[in-house]
C-alpha cells in the first residue's frame, strides 16, 4: 500500500511490531461504515464516478459480509484493519478500490473509525447500567423498611435501612452514566476529511460524511483531529470511576457474604465452590468486579502515559490507542453485568442485620439528641453523657434500650422515660426524615423518583 518508494520489504520483527491487525479488527464494522460514508461523499462531490463509487460501496458491502461470516482475516503484512479490507476490496473489484482511498488518510479513517466504536461501547454500557439502576431500585423498593447496621470506619454508627444503602449505589451509578453521556456528546464530531493532518486540496463535504455517520457536525481543526485521543480517555476515565463504584458495591457483598456478618447469601448462579472445602460457597465474581477495576484504571493509566508529551499530529505511539480501550470495555461489561446479576438474585439476610444493627449501640446519636432536645444540653455535654450510658450499658453486656431507668439515670438524672421510645433502631430511622435521609418515607420517595427516571412507572 506504500512500498512505491521502499526497494526493500519490512524486516520480520518490523512487521510485527507494526501491525495492529490482531486488535483492530474489531474496528471492522465502523470501518466499513466510513469508507461507505466516504465515497458516497466522493461521488456526490463528483471526485469519483458515481459507476465506481457504487462498485466500490457493493464491494464493501461483500468484505463485510465476508467478515461477518468468516471473522477478518490476519494478515500483518497488510498492517491494520483499513489495508486489510481495501487489499480484500481491490482481490473483489480490481484496481477501482484504489479511488476510495482519495482525499483521506488512515490518519482521520482511524481517528473516525474509533469514535463510531467508543461512541457504540458508551452506548452499551449505557444500556448495562440502566439495567443494574433498575436492578439496584427494584430490590430497595422491597427493602425501604429493612433496618441494617450503617458503618463509619467500618464500625457500627447509626442504623440506616437497606433500601436507602441500595438507593445509594443507585445514585453513583445515576452520575457513572452522566460522565459517559458527556464523553458521548463530545465525542460525537466527525473527523473524517482531515486527512493526514492538514486538510485537503479535493472539494470534499465534511458535513455530509458527519452526518451520514451520525455525528453532530465535522471537527473543527485537522490537526488536532488527527492526533488527540481525548475522547478515548473520557471513555475509560468514565469507565474507571464506574469500575470504582462497581467494585465498592463488589467489596460490600463480599464482606456481607461472609459467615461473621452473614448479611447477604449470593445465590447459587452467582456463587462458586471450592475443590477441598465442601461447605463453602465463595464470591468470586464480586472479587473479580473488585479485581477488574484494577485493571480498567490500569487500562486509563496506559493511554494516558501513551499521550503524554506526543507532539501534534499522529504518531504511531497512537495506535497502542485500542488494546486498552478495548480491554476496560470488555472488562467493565462483564462487570456491570455481573453486579446486575448479584443485585437481582441476592437473598439479603435481614434478620440478622436487624440484630447486629440492635446490637452496636447504634442509637447512641438518638440519646444525644434527645438529650439536646428534651432536656437542654448542649450537644457536646450530650455527646460525654451519652458515651457514659454506652460504657454502663458494655459493662453490663446489655443494649442501650435494655438498661433500666434508674441505672440511665446515674449516669445523668435529666434522663426520662420518653427517650426510650428513641431508642429502637426503628425509631432511630424513622426520625432520620432529612431530604436524602434513612427514613423509610424519604427512601419510597427517591426510590419513586427513581422509577420515573428509569420509566419504570
Ligand atoms: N493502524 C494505525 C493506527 O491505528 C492507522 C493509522 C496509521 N497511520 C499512519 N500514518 N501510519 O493508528
Amino acid at each position: 500500500m506504500w512500498g512505491g518508494r521502499f526497494s526493500e520489504g519490512p524486516a520480520s520483527v518490523m512487521r510485527e511490531i507494526n501491525a495492529s491487525i490482531p486488535f483492530d479488527k474489531r474496528l471492522w464494522r465502523q470501518d466499513i461504515a466510513g469508507s461507505k460514508a466516504h465515497v458516497a461523499m466522493l461521488a456526490k462531490q463528483g471526485i469519483v464516478a458515481a459507476a465506481d463509487a457504487e462498485a466500490i460501496s457493493d464491494g464493501l458491502d461483500r468484505v463485510a459480509a465476508e467478515y461477518a461470516a468468516e471473522g477478518v482475516p490476519e494478515d500483518l503484512a497488510l498492517e491494520d484493519i483499513h489495508m486489510v479490507t481495501e487489499s480484500r476490496l481491490a482481490e473483489l473489484i480490481g484496481p477501482t478500490a484504489g479511488r476510495l482511498h482519495t482525499a483521506r488518510s488512515r490518519n482521520d479513517q482511524v481517528a473516525t473509525d474509533f469514535r463510531l466504536w467508543v461512541r457504540d461501547a458508551i452506548d452499551q454500557v449505557e444500556d448495562a447500567l440502566a439495567a443494574l439502576q433498575r436492578a439496584l431500585v427494584t430490590r430497595a423498593g422491597e427493602h425501604a423498611d429493612s433496618v441494617m447496621p450503617g458503618f463509619t470506619h467500618l464500625q457500627s454508627a447509626q442504623p440506616v435501612t437497606l433500601g436507602h444503602h441500595l438507593m445509594a449505589y443507585y445514585e453513583m451509578v445515576a452520575r457513572d452514566r452522566s460522565r459517559f453521556t458527556d464523553a458521548r456528546a463530545r465525542l460525537n464530531r466527525c473527523p473524517l476529511g482531515s486527512a493526514a493532518l492538514a486538510g485537503t486540496g479535493y472539494p470534499i463535504d465534511r458535513h455530509m460524511t458527519a452526518a451520514a455517520l451520525g455525528f453532530d457536525g465535522p471537527t473543527a481543526n485537522s490537526l488536532d483531529s488527527v492526533s488527540d485521543r481525548d475522547f478515548a480517555l473520557d471513555y475509560l476515565m468514565a469507565a474507571t470511576q464506574c469500575s470504582l463504584h462497581l467494585s465498592r458495591l463488589a467489596e460490600e457483598f463480599i464482606i456481607w457474604a461472609s459467615q461473621p456478618f452473614g448479611f447477604v447469601s449470593l445465590s447459587d448462579q452467582w456463587s462458586t465452590g471450592s475443590s477441598i472445602m465442601p461447605q463453602k460457597r465463595n464470591p468470586d465474581a464480586a472479587e473479580l468486579v473488585r479485581g477488574h477495576a484494577g485493571r480498567i484504571a490500569g487500562c486509563m493509566t496506559a493511554l494516558t502515559i501513551t499521550m503524554k508529551g506526543l507532539p501534534l499530529a499522529y504518531s504511531k505511539d497512537m495506535q497502542d490507542d485500542k488494546p486498552p480501550v478495548f480491554e476496560a470495555h470488555d472488562l467493565l461489561g462483564l462487570s456491570i453485568a455481573a453486579m446486575t446479576g448479584m443485585v437481582e438474585s441476592a437473598t439479603f439476610r435481614t434478620d440478622r442485620m436487624r440484630a447486629l444493627a440492635e446490637s452496636g449501640f447504634s442509637t447512641a446519636t438518638d440519646l444525644a439528641d434527645w438529650l439536646v432536645r428534651e432536656a437542654g444540653l448542649p450537644f457536646r455535654e450530650a455527646h460525654h453523657v451519652t458515651g457514659r450510658a454506652v460504657k454502663l450499658a458494655e459493662d453490663r453486656g446489655c443494649r442501650l434500650d435494655q438498661l433500666p431507668l434508674d441505672a440511665l439515670q446515674t449516669v445523668d438524672p435529666r434522663i426520662a422515660e420518653s427517650c426510650f421510645a428513641l431508642l429502637s433502631v426503628d425509631a432511630s430511622v424513622a426520625s432520620r426524615a432529612s431530604h436524602g435521609g434513612t427514613a423509610p418515607s424519604q427512601v419510597r420517595e427517591r426510590i419513586a423518583e427513581a422509577r420515573t427516571s428509569l420509566g419504570m412507572t
